[in-house]
């Protein structure tokens, strides 16, 4: 799934250039890239597919040379995850009707790779022998809105759990709960189910977008003006609020996999070098006085800066705009976004 636009990012991530094609922690690969580097280990290319927006399609034929062009699907407008798993799992039954799906996002940073693989394999195996829906989870380590929490019911391996309940994106009080009572996971949004039990799902709870997405044929020379046809009018939802919160059949493998969602400011300065003071600085032409716990990031790395005083912000300077923000205030920079958007 690489159709985001990254908001929670800006200045950096924008409409044009959205995160997932940037090398945001200077690996020399992009995000995408190193999406398809980990998961081609596991997966034969051509049954490797990328779900993104019609204005990326190109940037990700660039960036991902070795995938077959028609596994490089464009939809019209950005419509959230529920209608993109929707639309790949009936295009994907089409060719193959017993085929099992990993869903990655494409800006993940998983830095214990061959447990990544040994989870997804061990997925696999579990969605061959029963009707699950299965996601990876992360242990928590702090109370974060931006995440969805999985409350799982004990048994008596550590491999699965049966998932209680889900909660997408709870709200900070919620979230400082869920953390106290220890018995959460952060959904990593990354899923494994067959094609034959996501489309069941979708029939129980979300009917309506089933019935939309039937109209079209699948792997046709029509599928495209289907699908702009049908788009406007699907519903906007993630799958973790339109499927995963709904249904009985989810099941969470706790994972281990160093991992981050690069979704924010804050998750880059945790993944980032720090000095003495915790800044986490991009430039050397920046001195700092009296100042810790920030993030700063130059484009133009020669520009002079000096800071005194500041503490726990994110300071972004681009061509086109800066951003001054307190750490803490990190996800509400999607809505700084949108404001913007009517800043004449
Ligand atoms: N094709 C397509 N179309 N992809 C999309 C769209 C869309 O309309 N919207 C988002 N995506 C892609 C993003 O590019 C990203 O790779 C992935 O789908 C997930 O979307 P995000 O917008 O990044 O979701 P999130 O981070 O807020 O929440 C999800 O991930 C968290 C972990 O990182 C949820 O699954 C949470 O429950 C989870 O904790
Ligand atoms: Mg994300």
């Amino acid at each position: 799934m690489a159709g985001g636009i990254g908001s929670r990012f800006w200045p950096m991530s924008t409409m044009k250039f959205p995160k997932q094609f940037q090398d945001i922690l200077g690996t020399g690969r992009t995000m995408i890239q190193q999406t398809y580097d980990r998961v081609s280990q596991l997966i034969p290319r051509e049954n490797i597919f990328v779900i993104t927006n019609k204005e990326y399609v190109g940037l990700c034929a660039l960036q991902l040379p070795e995938i077959p062009e028609e596994n490089i699907v464009g939809e019209p407008m950005m419509k959230n995850t529920s209608a993109c798993n929707l639309y790949m799992a009936n295009k994907i039954a089409q060719i193959n009707p017993e085929a099992k799906l990993v869903v990655l996002p494409a800006d993940h940073l998983i830095l214990k790779e061959q447990k990544f693989i040994a989870k997804i394999e061990l997925a696999f195996k579990l969605v061959s022998e029963n009707d699950y829906l299965v996601t990876l989870g992360i242990k928590p380590t702090r109370p974060d809105t931006g995440y969805g929490y999985i409350q799982y019911l004990s048994n008596d391996t550590d491999e699965v759990f049966k998932v209680k309940t889900f909660t997408e994106k709870p709200s900070l009080e919620i979230a400082k709960t869920f953390i106290e009572s220890g018995d959460f996971l952060w959904n990593a949004g990354i899923f494994v189910w067959s094609c034959k039990s996501i489309l069941s799902a979708f029939d129980k709870y979300l009917p309506e977008m089933v019935q939309q997405f039937n109209y079209c044929e699948y792997n046709s020379n029509a599928e495209g003006d289907c699908i702009d046809m049908i788009y406007p009018k699907v519903a906007k939802i993630s799958i973790d609020n339109g499927i995963l919160e709904k249904a009985k059949n989810v099941y969470v493998i706790p994972a281990d996999l160093g991992w981050s969602d690069l979704g924010t400011w804050t998750s880059v300065y945790q993944n980032a070098e720090k000095d003495d003071s915790n800044n986490s600085l991009n430039s050397k032409n920046v001195l700092m006085y009296n100042s810790k716990g920030n993030i700063l990031r130059l484009k133009n790395k020669n520009k002079a800066a000096v800071i005194d005083g500041l503490k726990n912000y994110i300071i972004v300077d681009t061509d086109k705009a800066l951003l001054i923000c307190p750490r803490d205030n990190d996800q509400l920079i999607k809505d700084y976004v949108l404001d913007l958007k009517n800043f004449k």
